[in-house]
């Protein structure tokens, strides 16, 4: 099931709600693509695409709470490279298993993959984005929308 960004989701800056809603519509793209066969081959440039723009969203949001001084910016952080340690692992798993596709077949590469997506979406988007995001949003509506990093 797709997610969609609503406006409860709004962190009360631009950038990052920006950041969050690509972030969520690759992880659509992620989802889409491990539901038909003729997409399955383009999960790995959809997941790369993931693990390299998380990465720049974490570094953007990080240097937003430096700017606003935000109290809870270590246990942030350690959250972030909780996650990119996820993705980087679940990178690996889609390069391996896709180079042995042939082999496998499709429906195994589903099996294998299926419900560590989903259990990755509800780390990065329930957990993160709408908890420990949620919690950040309190003080970035202290300052304006338009806020940048630098
Ligand atoms: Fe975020
Ligand atoms: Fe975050």
């Amino acid at each position: 099931m797709p997610v969609i960004w609503k406006s409860q989701l709004s962190t009360g800056n631009d950038l990052i709600d920006r950041d969050h809603k690509y972030l969520i519509s690759l992880f659509n793209s992620i989802e889409l693509s491990l539901l038909k066969p003729d997409s399955l081959q383009y999960l790995p440039i959809f997941f790369r695409e993931l693990l390299e723009y998380t990465r720049e969203h974490f570094e953007r949001e990080e240097r937003i709470q430096l700017r606003i001084r935000y109290p809870y910016y270590a246990e942030h952080k350690m959250e972030h490279q909780k996650i990119i340690q996820h993705l980087e692992t679940l990178n690996e798993t889609v390069l391996k298993l896709m180079s042995a596709r042939d082999k496998l077949g499709d429906e195994r590469i589903h099996q294998r993959l299926d419900s560590e997506i989903i259990s990755l979406a509800r780390e990065w988007i329930i957990d993160h984005v709408v908890k420990t995001d949620g919690k950040m949003a309190r003080f970035l509506k202290q300052h304006p929308q338009e806020l940048t990093d630098y």
